[in-house]
């Protein structure tokens, strides 16, 4: 019996080794290529390193406002705008965060209810069964296969219930590569409108 010291909490007993950090450690331990993790293999641009030993040199060293810099908000919402002419107030509709783990599991715990249905798309980030765990959500899967990853319009409208609180959807898609198309996406939105249900987006 382990020491209460030493125990976790029942809704973290869930969590097991990454599987990219498992294939990292195991390409390294039989000196395999390493097909699991990308890494960059060059430098960091120059005018990057310049602008962080500008800001070392300049004493901004102070806590950054939680939600992220006004500029940087400013400068996603004009991305935003000249990508996908959506018009986002960097104020009050766009908040920074480290990295796509934070953001999914911050906007799960944010907005799921324990026992509530989140749909997934099969095969997924290994990263959605730990947000699940921890903001109690019921993961429903749909299942897409290779080659195409195609949606089936009926099994993704089964999915569909009075207990679905959101979906989510991942495009471009890891592990398989898919980009979901525009009808596809047109048959998600339509879905979450008819069960009034949350379209949670992870394009990392
Ligand atoms: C689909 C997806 N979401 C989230 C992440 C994690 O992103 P981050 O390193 O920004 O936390 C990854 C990393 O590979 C990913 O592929």
């Amino acid at each position: 019996m382990p020491s209460p010291a030493a125990r976790v909490a029942t809704r973290t007993s869930v969590f097991t080794e990454s599987v990219i950090r498992e294939m990292t450690r195991l390409a390294m331990l039989h000196g395999a290529m390493n097909l699991a993790q990308g890494y960059p293999d060059f430098p960091a641009p120059a005018f990057i390193k310049e602008a962080a030993v500008f800001a070392i040199t300049s004493d901004i060293n102070q806590y950054a406002i939680t939600w992220g810099s006004p500029r940087l908000r400013q400068a996603i919402a004009a991305k935003t705008r000249r990508f996908y002419g959506l018009d986002f107030d960097p104020e009050r509709e766009i908040t920074v965060t480290c990295g796509a783990t934070e953001a999914m599991m911050a906007t799960m715990l944010a907005l799921v209810e324990e026992g509530d249905e989140v749909i997934v798309f099969e095969p997924f980030y290994e990263n959605y069964v730990p947000d699940a765990a921890m903001s109690g959500a019921k993961l429903v899967f749909v299942e897409l296969r290779a080659p195409d990853f195609a949606v089936d319009p009926e099994a993704l409208r089964a999915a569909f219930s009075p207990r679905t609180r959101a979906i989510i959807v991942n495009t471009p898609n890891n592990p398989s590569g898919k980009v979901f198309t525009r009808a596809e996406l047109a048959r998600i939105a339509a879905l979450c409108t008819e069960f009034d249900c949350l379209c949670i987006t992870d394009e990392i």
